[in-house]
């Protein structure tokens, strides 16, 4: 189905990083729609009877996922489950915001849309469910997987490349170097999708800027972008001591026809409009 404008889409979960690119349709937050809470879901949802639900609410903090297991099904599966039977009801296609991390990186390549999730940690994995729900409950559905998402400005970065702008008034950094994947800027992602709800596009496809790198090839970029005299130090992942495992690989293609801007171009774009 084709939509024409976009002001009958709902947004759960808009206050994060993603949703702070947003600009159109019914916003709630995690006060105005509790995804946990189904009678509340069913409500907010029921009222609006939006066409399309853009799906963004969850809990994202990898490591505070790998600690509170609970949490993460609750927010990222039962939420999901909520929401995709508050949908049902009202025939609203789900648009669905996954992760690269449903895969375990264990592949020698760039994941496709084709190849088979095995998550390797507590997050993965409830998102993992969340995406068999949405398929299971709905026949309209579009789930839209990105990879390592930035974006957000001072206010709302709280991830990887926040951290090394900040760092960066430091005399050395050390940054990790030996996990590759495919950045997503938020700002790309959102328009991607309003693209792709206006196109009536479902299924499954991978969100991603073109080509791949490290975390150290990234901060590599930003001290170019930010001029900055610091010195970057590579070290390998075990130098964090992080919770939750993390993949080897996290390089996305796309089969679909979800592959944006190279991600040098939405990184420079993203810290001379936002940060700089
Ligand atoms: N960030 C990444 O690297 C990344 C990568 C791939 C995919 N994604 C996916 O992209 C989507 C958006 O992520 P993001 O980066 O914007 O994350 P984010 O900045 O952590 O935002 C998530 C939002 O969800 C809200 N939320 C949490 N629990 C909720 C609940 N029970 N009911 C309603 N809202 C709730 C949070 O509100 P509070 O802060 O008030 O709790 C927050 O505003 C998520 O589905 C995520 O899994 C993210």
């Amino acid at each position: 189905m084709r939509l024409t404008s976009l002001s009958n889409v709902l947004i759960t979960g808009v206050d994060g990083m993603v949703g702070s690119y947003v600009d159109f349709g019914i916003k709630t937050n995690h006060h105005s729609l509790d995804i946990t809470n189904l009678s509340e879901t069913m409500a907010v949802i029921g009222k609006y009877k939006p066409e399309v639900i853009i799906h963004l609410a969850a809990e994202t903090d990898v490591d505070r996922c790998e600690r509170e297991p609970e949490r993460a099904y609750m927010v990222n599966s039962t939420g999901t489950l909520n929401v995709a039977n508050a949908a049902k009801k009202i025939g609203a296609k789900v648009v669905y915001v996954s992760t690269v991390y449903v895969f375990d990186g264990s592949k020698h390549g760039a994941y496709l849309e084709s190849d088979l999730p095995c998550p390797s940690n507590h997050y993965g994995r409830s998102k993992y469910f969340g995406e068999l729900i949405i398929k299971g409950i709905l026949d309209d559905y579009l789930i839209a997987r990105a990879g390592w998402v930035f974006g957000g400005g001072p206010e709302k970065d709280r991830k990887f490349v926040a951290k090394i702008i900040k760092q960066l008034q430091q005399d050395e950094v050390k940054v990790v170097d030996d996990k590759l994947g495919s950045l997503t800027y938020a700002k790309d992602l959102v328009d991607k999708i309003k693209t792709m709800i206006v196109e009536g596009k479902s299924g499954l496809v991978h969100v991603a800027n073109a080509g791949f790198c490290s975390r150290y090839d990234v901060a590599i970029e930003i001290k170019k972008i930010m001029n900055s005299h610091s010195i970057l130090t590579p070290v390998d992942s075990s130098y964090f001591n992080l919770d939750a495992s993390r993949s080897d690989s996290d390089i996305m293609e796309s089969l679909t026809g979800g592959i944006v801007r190279p991600w040098q171009e939405a990184l420079s774009a993203y810290i001379a409009t936002e940060w700089i």
